[in-house]
């Protein structure tokens, strides 16, 4: 039956789910529907409008222009990798930071650094290609290696040079900084998007660059990738040439060298971060000399020539609602405040990390206490304090469980051997895939983004999946029923046909990825690759079984006793095993390339005593470079010994007596000239 309201009703629904989809993937950015059914339903809403005059909303895709991004740019990797910056919080992480700065280039305390201070713009950092003073591609950061090819959108914006006819421009450039929206543009688009950043992203990757146009976004330059030829000496030179070649770079910048000075800018420009008109979230402070950044290189994914002085977290008040106990990959249990929704700096708020037993113990932390809550960067808000002037007088005192929320099994602080101490995390003590909340997040990250990378099998989709007892272990993604799948609610065939595609792509793995997604506790992304540089091939890996000697693995330089135990802990487990078996029989697993084209190919060595002008760090970095391999003790496959100021006798004594190559880091040096 036609009548006015069920209309209505059918109209008002499908505007309901066009904002949860809008929110899925802009505030989310977990998408569950394809761009096509988007599509879809956007027409039918329109369409209903068409027909019934009557209907109208200030939400309807009619009012706003088409905002729903494309996923589908074709990928492209970058010349230099994209890497992130990490953070400093206070005056003390920042003396560690220079610190470790002077260790490493073995330089005296006392000696003085000069920084380029550069605000730390909230927006979507983006990489151009230049050729010739043409701007020949424009690339998102994607996942700092690879981005998507966005450059039609990216020469929309004003900010952004096409041609530079400048006698001096690099032949040859990747130029990168910041596409980010004023705040007083974002005002006009506050209804669409939670914050100006989100605004940025998603206009940005809208798939005809018509609709990126109608979007004021701007763009602030601040560093290079690939440069050929760099003439340049210090950062803030290369800032000042930015600006001579038609880039804005922003008018905060500043060189400041000593610490004392830059906390005093920090303060001031805290108090000032509001007036500004773009979104700061903090100071980013490079080593301004380009010759030492190179030196420093990078430790994981940021240099150590840079950091990010972060702005004092934002925070509010809200009630605590209930306390729920997370179970996380590895077993612990993590309390997480369910508090009335809050708005804290721009973001809505409506869990926050208790962190655990200890600190709801010590800050008397109680359902129904309204507490202090502060949400700093991209970091998960936190409870910092009780209001006790509020706590009701029937309150009680929280009692923590003794026993995991979801299987049951009892819960255990582990005693570490080395520290001497009880951890302060209680977990679970079942093992592998027998508790249902481990075995999903292990899944969880089995897919994530930075192992198997899967498009498409976000958290919500692997919780949905195990709902529907599609998948118990993580080989059960390459065994998915896509019949099943396809008839799930919000999912299609185009969808389905998405996934399978996905999985299929992500089964090309490296060695060093495929450790990492198995959740080894202990074992990150750099040690999975610390470990994968050193067994090189995938049947190395799968000899490992539990008679397999761990202890070996001391030899590579950076894992220690605690990765040892846990890998042994892991292979304990028979089910770990069976995983690993049956996944290897749905991967392409790539052997690791190990860098074999350099001058120290074939050759091992070990440092001894306190080198001159270069930390032991930095040795070890030029040798790894150059392809040689450093060892940890004196022995007949060792090449050279690499003697400095007071090396320990024995080494040398034994070095000559095996007849092994004695040599300084001058000659280390020579060698490779
Ligand atoms: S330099 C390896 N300079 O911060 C050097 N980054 O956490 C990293 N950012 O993805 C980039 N302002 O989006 C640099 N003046 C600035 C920056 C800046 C903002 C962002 C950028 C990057 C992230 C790193």
């Amino acid at each position: 039956m036609e009548n006015k309201e069920s209309i209505k009703k059918i109209y008002i629904d499908k505007i309901k789910k066009i904002i949860r989809h809008n929110e899925l993937y802009y505030s989310k950015d977990k998408p569950l529907i394809t761009d096509q059914e988007y599509d879809n339903l956007k027409k039918s809403i329109l369409d209903l409008e068409k027909k019934y005059k009557y209907l109208s909303h200030k939400n309807s895709p009619s009012k706003n222009i088409g905002f729903k991004p494309s996923k589908n740019f074709k990928k492209q990797k970058h010349k230099v990798p994209m890497l992130s910056l990490s953070n400093i919080f206070n005056k003390e992480d920042l003396e560690n930071f220079e610190k470790k700065i002077k260790n490493y280039l073995d330089f005296n305390q006392i000696q003085k650094f000069e920084y380029s201070v550069e605000p730390k713009i909230d927006g979507i950092s983006a990489s151009l290609t230049y050729v010739n003073g043409n701007l020949e591609l424009g690339v998102s950061r994607g996942d700092g290696y690879e981005g998507e090819l966005i450059t039609e959108n990216l020469k929309t914006i004003n900010d952004i040079p096409k041609k530079i006819n400048l006698k001096g421009f690099p032949k040859n450039i990747e130029i990168r900084g910041e596409v980010y929206i004023n705040k007083s543009d974002f005002e006009n688009l506050k209804e669409k998007f939670a914050n100006p950043r989100n605004a940025a992203s998603g206009s940005l990757r809208q798939k005809e660059s018509i609709e990126t146009k109608k979007i004021p976004l701007k763009f602030i330059a601040y560093t290079f990738g690939l440069f050929e030829d760099n003439y340049f000496n210090k950062q803030s030179e290369f800032l000042n040439s930015l600006e001579k070649w038609g880039f804005k770079i922003s008018k905060y910048n500043k060189v400041i060298s000593n610490i004392d000075e830059l906390i005093k800018n920090h303060e001031a420009f805290e108090k000032k971060r509001y007036e500004l008109e773009y979104d700061v979230d903090g100071l980013v402070y490079k080593l301004n000399n380009l010759k030492l950044q190179s030196r420093l290189g990078f430790v994981g994914n940021a240099p150590r020539w840079a950091a990010a002085h972060k702005f004092s977290a934002a925070s509010s008040f809200s009630k605590i609602l209930n306390i729920e106990i997370q179970v996380g990959r590895t077993g612990a249990l993590t309390p997480v405040a369910k508090v009335k929704p809050v708005n804290i700096g721009g973001v809505l708020v409506s869990n926050a990390t208790l962190h655990n037993e200890d600190e709801i113990k010590k800050k008397d932390i109680r359902i129904g206490d309204i507490v202090k809550i502060e949400r700093a960067g991209d970091v998960i808000p936190h409870v910092v304090s009780v209001d006790f002037n509020k706590r009701s007088s029937n309150s009680k005192k929280y009692k923590f469980p003794n026993k995991c929320p979801s299987c049951g099994s009892y819960v255990e602080k582990e005693f570490n051997k080395y520290t001497k101490k009880y951890d302060v995390v209680k977990r679970c003590s079942s093992e592998g895939y027998t508790c249902e909340k481990i075995a999903i997040e292990k899944i969880k990250h089995f897919v994530s983004k930075d192992a198997l990378n899967i498009d498409g099998l976000g958290k919500k989709v692997v919780e949905k999946f195990w709902e529907k007892k599609l998948i118990r272990f993580p080989q059960d993604i390459f065994k998915l029923d896509y019949n099943k799948i396809e008839n799930l609610e919000g999912w299609g065939s185009q969808s389905t046909s998405n996934l399978n595609y996905s999985i299929n792509k992500s089964k090309d793995i490296s060695l060093n990825k495929f450790i990492y997604s198995l959740g080894i506790r202990h074992i990150g992304q750099e040690n999975a690759k610390l470990i994968a540089k050193h067994l090189q091939t995938k049947e190395n890996f799968f000899k490992i079984d539990k008679k397999y000697d761990f202890q070996k693995f001391i030899n590579i330089d950076g894992i220690g006793e605690i990765q040892i135990s846990s890998l042994r802990n892991f292979f304990l487990l028979k089910e770990n095993i069976k995983v690993v078996r049956e996944l290897s029989n749905y991967l392409n697993i790539e052997n690791e390339t190990v860098n074999n084209s350099g001058k120290l190919k074939n050759f091992s060595f070990l440092i001894t005593g306190k080198l001159e002008n270069m930390s032991r760090a930095e040795v070890k970095a030029i040798i790894e470079k150059n392809a040689g391999k450093i060892l940890s003790s004196v022995n007949k496959k060792l090449d050279y010994l690499i003697v400095g100021e007071k090396p320990t006798t024995k080494k040398v004594n034994q070095a000559k007596e095996l007849g092994i190559k004695i040599i300084n880091n001058s000659e280390l040096i020579k060698l490779l000239n």
